[in-house]
């Protein structure tokens, strides 16, 4: 080290030089100084992880005005973010999958010739990050070490990303070592919010540019990130890498990389029973993964593995094992409170990042959902004034309806003792889900694997804010997978039918909907903690011990199968929950073959007969 280095060393508590390498790994030294070359930054600082550089960057970001420190008695070691009004969701029409051949990204992605891309990126991102730090962060998705995790490196010039990407994934030194073990292939990620600071540039406390780019090359697995600090566009281990690239690697691999919670049902004889579960953005995963079972259930425990990424390979014999790549929550912040997730309340009650939510005069946060009773008053995801006679005048609201937390997993009171158990946890069940008001029952089980897999091809619901456009439209959502499969949608039903090869025995499938609604336009299912009901029958099935009906969409329960215990709900009701309308359907596989003729030439037959199959039992 030489002396100018040892100097700069004391700023950080480490007693390190930040821009001294942390890994010896000769391509990523050499991809490190070709990026800095080409962004530009005005300093390099290598993430080693450790809680002490954490608490220094806390600390920076906090001076910069990007994020403000809460109340530590109210919420200790917890931070707030307001972002640009214009950077607040994934923003899909944005993201592109850069295959060599358009075929191979498939009509449901947005494609563009990758060396058109690479010269769009070479000209974004020269110069992208003067005046600011790049940081090299290395992470694993999965355990360190885990046989079924995958690193990354993102090259960043977000601190905001840095420390919420601490809590998503892990990070730093350990990863570094992994690196230099030279084992796997790495996946590089850039990332810039693309506002360089040149000469006497001031600069904001939500950096980020219009123009957005979010870029996947599937086959050098690469991910080139340009003009949002937001959630996924931004925290790259996630949907850019977990989903869209490793949907990649898996349909390689053999493995399946899927948008699931992935949950541990116990009973009172203590028989573990884990499912995956996929549902489209902001419909309740991580509701569903920290279920708290009715009083009723005595004895029964819900355990949570993870709320949003599920890696899912067979073993040695056969059977599923799935890990949850990440290490955090990056929850919807609005409707969570201590009546409909008590267990995410707690996971967020400490060492969290808040963003888009409102700020109270208290220093806490605060979000619509969270209490019965509002604050009297509080400063919204907008930084203007809101009181709730503000709200009632304008409609403006306290938090955005995509405000998130970002959270440690393990903070979680239902974390799975096995969560973090390298070689997984074995999967029983899968369940695909959707927000419907109409046609979809609460609950049915497909018949077999190919039934299961065109059930999931063909799931449809409602959309949310979690991506940036309309919401409350139906759209087809594969697998809810729609804006993270990494390539052509019809070649994904394929691999997920030819997994069945390398099975022992097929996890089995369900569909639910705890979102129906009667003519008056009310819920007609309680949801929450009454969904175990629906849990129960679901493990029970997979165990052998329930029955149920067939019906011309799948195997129902009869209302005497479902366990009642402590919920007053009539037979009528869960007729009118539970119903068949062939009129409805009639529509439904309308909705499925607009889905399948836009997917046409890659379309497996399976699923063609599949839908002659459900037509002719309709
Ligand atoms: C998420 C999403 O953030 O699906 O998990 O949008
Ligand atoms: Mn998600």
């Amino acid at each position: 080290m030489t002396t100018k280095e040892k100097a700069k060393t004391s700023d950080w508590p480490e007693k390190r030089n930040p821009a001294t390498p942390l890994a010896s790994n000769k391509h990523l030294l050499k991809w490190v100084e070709k990026m800095a070359r080409l962004t530009k930054p005005a300093r390099i600082h290598w993430v080693s992880g450790t809680a002490e550089e954490n608490q220094a960057l806390l600390d920076q970001i906090t001076a910069s005005g990007t994020l403000t420190k809460l109340n530590e008695k109210l919420w200790p070691g917890c931070y707030y973010a307001r972002s640009d009004a214009s950077d607040v969701a994934r923003v899909e029409d944005r993201t592109y999958i850069c295959s060599l051949s358009k075929d191979s990204a498939g009509p449901t992605n947005n494609w563009e010739d990758p060396f058109k891309m690479r010269r769009k990126l070479k000209s974004l991102f020269n110069g992208v990050m003067q005046g600011r730090t790049m940081y090299v962060l290395a992470y694993s998705m999965g355990p360190v070490g885990s046989p079924m995790a995958r690193i990354g490196v993102q090259l960043t010039d977000s601190p905001y990303a840095v420390a919420n990407m601490r809590i998503m994934a892990r990070i730093g030194a350990p990863v570094f070592a992994e690196i230099d073990k030279d084992t796997q292939r790495v996946v590089p990620c850039v990332h810039t919010v693309g506002m360089p600071l040149g000469r006497g540039k001031k600069d904001v406390a939500w950096p980020c540019n219009k123009e957005k780019y979010i870029v996947h090359f599937p086959e050098t697995r690469e991910i080139w990130s340009y003009g949002s600090g937001y959630g996924g566009n931004a925290l790259l281990g996630k949907k850019c890498f977990a989903l869209r690239i490793a949907s990649n690697i898996a349909r390689d691999e053999g493995w399946m990389a899927e948008h699931m919670l992935i949950l541990g049902v116990e009973d009172p004889k203590g028989e573990k029973t884990y499912v995956a579960a996929a549902f489209p953005s902001a419909c309740g995963k991580t509701n569903f993964a920290m279920l708290i079972p009715p009083a009723s259930f005595k004895g029964w425990k819900v355990w949570t593995v993870g709320d949003d990424i599920a890696w899912i390979k067979p073993d040695a014999t056969g059977n599923l094992r799935a890990i949850n790549p990440e290490a955090g929550f990056f929850g919807v912040a609005p409707g969570t409170s201590n009546a409909t997730n008590p267990n995410a309340m707690a996971a967020l009650a400490k060492n969290s990042i808040f963003t888009n939510v409102a700020l109270t005069p208290e220093g806490g946060v605060w979000w619509e959902g969270m209490t019965d009773t509002p604050p009297a008053e509080c400063t919204d995801w907008q930084g203007n004034h809101w009181t709730p006679e503000i709200a009632k005048q304008t409609g403006a609201k306290a938090a955005h309806p995509n405000a998130r937390f970002t959270a440690p997993a393990s903070q979680c009171p239902t974390i799975d003792p096995a969560w973090e158990d390298p070689n997984g946890v074995p999967i029983s069940a899968i369940i695909f889900g959707g927000r419907r008001a109409t046609t979809m029952p609460l609950v049915f089980q497909a018949f077999n694997w190919s039934t299961g897999v065109y059930v999931g091809a063909t799931m449809g619901s409602e959309t949310t804010a979690a991506a940036a456009g309309a919401t409350g439209k139906v759209r087809r959502d594969p697998m809810a997978m729609l804006p993270f499969c990494g390539y052509h949608m019809a070649d994904y039903f394929r691999h997920w039918l030819k997994m069945q090869r390398s099975l022992s025995e097929t996890p089995r499938v369900f569909h639910v909907n705890w979102f129906r609604r009667g003519p008056d336009g009310k819920f007609l299912w309680p949801g929450y903690s009454e969904n175990m009901r629906v849990l129960k029958w679901i493990v029970d099935r997979v165990r052998g011990r329930a029955l149920g009906k067939e019906s011309p969409i799948g195997w129902v329960p009869r209302y005497e199968d479902l366990d009642w215990r402590g919920l007053k709900f009539t037979s009528a009701q869960f007729d009118e929950l539970q119903n068949f309308d062939r009129s409805e359907w009639r529509q439904e596989v309308i909705g499925h073959e607009e889905l399948f003729l836009d997917l046409h030439d890659h379309l497996p037959p399976e699923m063609i007969y599949e839908r002659e199959l459900l037509i002719c039992r309709l």
